[in-house]
């Protein structure tokens, strides 16, 4: 056994952590060791920066608790939830792109029909959806459910308050010929929480901590790759730096001001409404790892 030198360490500790049992956890491990030890060199990490990032590792794991992930929220903002995103998801040219699943996904949304309002007086510019989800072939596919979550005009998601109902979420349904119609509010940009570990760090930055306007899909159909996506709206603020790096340019879309009169459900919009078409494409090689 080789006594431990600056020289030799990296390699007698990835090699240690490439005993474990499993083959993959071995991979990880090992190659977790290297990078860190990489970092450490390449930065010259002194004991009190080590003992600093310990702290602020401490306090990150106390911030979480039921609703708020402060880890999730780190990953985010230094574009590793993105990373893992693009690696798990080379999709086929053509399919919708896909986008961080992000905090405030709540399971089990309520069934909706054709054109409802998620809203449901909710304050706010009302706004409808319409479109198709379709395959790469451009054919529709009937039945794919569009479980749909959206922050509301001042920014805030259900998981931020104290309610009991489900609020601006539902899960519609695309019909025979792929049609979906869903008829909410325009949501705001929001910031990400900054009272926490995550935001302190921001906040010693130029970073811009504001996420643009948009609303979250997550649209699933036996035998096609699962979607975890957005729509932005085109025009909002902080499109350009989206603190968790997740605007794509094909997922940006027009919001058309529209005067109150009829109304994409069929039925007569009182005051003037947003309006946005939007196709989603799913990848018909089924499904795919990651989310
Ligand atoms: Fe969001």
């Amino acid at each position: 056994m080789a006594f431990v030198t600056e020289q030799n360490l990296t390699d007698l500790a990835a090699e240690r952590w490439g005993s474990a049992h499993d083959p993959r956890t071995a991979r990880l491990l090992s190659a977790l060791v290297r990078h860190l030890h990489a970092f450490a060199r390449e930065v010259e990490l002194t004991e009190d920066e080590w003992m600093s990032a310990i702290d602020w590792l401490t306090a990150t794991g106390h911030t979480c608790d039921d609703k708020r992930q402060e880890f999730i929220l780190a990953s985010d903002v230094l574009g590793l939830s993105t990373l893992v995103v693009q690696l798990n998801n080379r999709l086929s040219p053509g399919a919708t792109p896909a986008t961080v699943l992000g905090p405030f996904h709540i399971d089990g949304s309520p069934p909706a029909e054709f054109g409802h309002d998620m809203a449901e007086g909710v304050r706010g510019t009302p706004l409808y959806l319409t479109g198709r989800v379709l395959d790469t072939e451009g054919e529709p596919v009937p039945g794919a459910v569009l479980d749909v979550w959206q922050a509301d005009a001042q920014g805030a998601y259900e998981a931020q308050l104290d309610v009991d109902e489900a609020r601006l979420r539902a899960k519609y349904r695309a019909r025979q010929d792929g049609a979906y119609c869903l008829r909410t509010i325009a949501p705001l940009g929001y910031t990400i929480p900054m009272d926490g570990p995550v935001g302190e760090l921001v906040d010693r930055t130029d970073i811009s901590p504001f996420r643009p306007a948009h609303i979250h899909f997550l649209i699933e159909e036996p035998g096609y790759a699962r979607l975890i996506t957005h729509l932005f709206r085109e025009g909002a603020d902080h499109l350009a730096t989206d603190v968790v790096f997740g605007t794509k340019d094909a997922l940006v879309v027009p919001f058309v001001e529209r005067p109150a009169g009829p109304a994409p459900d069929g039925r007569e919009s009182t005051e003037p409404y947003l309006y946005a078409e939007y196709d989603f494409v799913l990848d018909s090689g089924g499904v795919r790892g990651g989310s």
